[in-house]
């Protein structure tokens, strides 16, 4: 085989053999292939899509060119959640010790932030003294104490992907459905986890702004899963707005400990507890209600000591940014729509996301909104309030938001 006929064959629209894929991932992965050359032909990909068969062979080679884990020496079923990827998106964080509190086992490998979604453990890492970091070893220790790990992937899994998914996006090739569903369950299919719900994000602020095209992404992944005898089930989700009332890393922890604590958006609260019953139903526990573990605090006794277990105090004030400025609503009315788009690229703008790879990111910047869609505000009262500790940033945010919400007036809420 070689990379140039192996891009042309995509090119112009061919179904790559089995021969071919399992060459230029193992051969990309060792650097035999180059950047340029995969970047041809992850935009052939795009352009030119795979139909199944190619996906499961890709999947399967992305899995191949790593190790796989393995978790049946735990007594608990395992399960876990991925959401393709959102603004104001924190449901992991009260979701997983959620789940753990109902009895299973949660271990989520999880990501940073791309672009201007957010990442799980840039949220979590805002917390003093917790680390992303963990062993192999310590990652079952900790799910047999304590049920619930979040953490990063270590560098063996999946290792193609890595390296794919970074070139990705740099060269505008991430919005593939077989690009996104083989990355995706690659890692979680090597994570080794017995069964998966996926939260399809749709929208403006998703990867997938059409529902046609996020229910062919959530088909494609789950078929890859259940092939691969992982029970995978999906839901669709709007993220057309964002989720709950903030985005930034400190900001959504502190939000998604007010869930844990019983109160919370109400979105939040929902969403958690839907997600939560579908992956207690995935692995049978269908007897236990997760709204009971969440009023009686027993979600939270799990957040406290999974957060300890990896270096972070659960007590400590969460760091806050050195500057804010609020924007007021213009006019009275109700806030009839609000951009997850918008809203995510201003987080991102103010610091709390990278405009580089590998850059630190501000564990107190971000964005809070003061109002849902829906909600009647008056004019002059607080819309968004804006968080960073590099306040020549505020102007590129304020620019971003610009467009990014409309306040009808009370009149029309009818034909809203
Ligand atoms: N998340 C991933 O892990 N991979 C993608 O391609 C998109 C979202």
């Amino acid at each position: 085989h070689d990379a140039v006929s192996v891009i042309r064959a995509k090119r112009d629209g061919l179904q790559l053999t089995d021969g071919q894929i399992d060459w230029i991932v193992d051969a990309y992965t060792r650097g035999a292939v180059t950047d340029e050359q995969m970047s041809a032909l992850a935009m052939a990909i795009l352009l030119r899509g795979m139909n199944r068969d190619e996906i499961a062979r890709w999947t399967a080679a992305m899995i191949g060119s790593g190790e796989r884990m393995d978790f049946s020496s735990l007594t608990r079923p395992t399960v876990d959640k991925h959401s393709t990827g959102g603004v104001g998106d924190k449901i992991t964080l009260p979701l997983a010790p959620l789940v753990a509190a109902c009895g299973a086992a949660v271990p989520q490998l999880s990501g940073r932030g791309l672009g201007y979604t957010g990442g799980t453990l840039d949220k979590l890492e805002a917390i003093p003294g917790w680390s992303a970091t963990l062993t192999s070893e310590q990652l079952l220790a900790q799910l047999d104490s304590v049920g619930a790990v979040i953490c990063a992937a270590g560098a063996g899994l999946a290792p193609a992907d890595k390296k794919l998914y970074a070139l990705r996006d740099v060269t505008g090739t991430v919005e593939s459905i077989a690009l996104i569903a083989s990355s995706i369950m690659s890692k979680k299919i090597a994570e080794g986890t017995s069964a998966l719900v996926l939260d399809v994000k749709c929208g403006s602020g998703a990867f997938m702004k059409s529902d046609e095209d996020a229910r062919e992404l959530a088909q494609t992944m789950v078929d890859l899963g259940k092939d691969s005898g992982v029970r995978t089930v999906a839901l669709l989700t709007d993220m057309d707005s964002p989720l709950g009332l903030t985005a930034g890393n400190a900001l959504e922890v502190r939000e998604s400990v007010a869930v844990l604590a019983g109160g919370g958006p109400a979105d939040v609260v929902e969403l958690t507890i839907v997600l939560a019953r579908e992956m207690l139903a995935a692995v049978g526990m269908t007897d236990i209600d997760p709204a009971d573990a969440l009023a009686d605090g027993r979600a939270m006794d799990v957040w406290r000591k999974m957060i300890a277990a990896q270096g972070g105090d659960p007590a400590a004030d969460l760091p806050a940014a050195t500057e804010t400025e609020v924007i007021a609503a213009e006019s009275s009315g109700v806030l009839a729509r609000l951009d997850a788009m918008s809203v995510g690229l201003a987080t991102w703008r103010l610091g709390a996301g990278r405009q580089r790879q590998g850059e630190p990111v501000q564990a107190g910047a971000g964005v809070e909104w003061h109002a849902h869609v829906g909600d009647s505000v008056r004019k002059g009262q607080p819309l968004f309030t804006l968080h960073t500790d590099t306040p020549e940033r505020i102007p590129a945010a304020v620019a971003a938001l610009k467009d990014g919400w409309t306040i009808a007036q009370e009149g029309k809420r009818a034909s809203l």
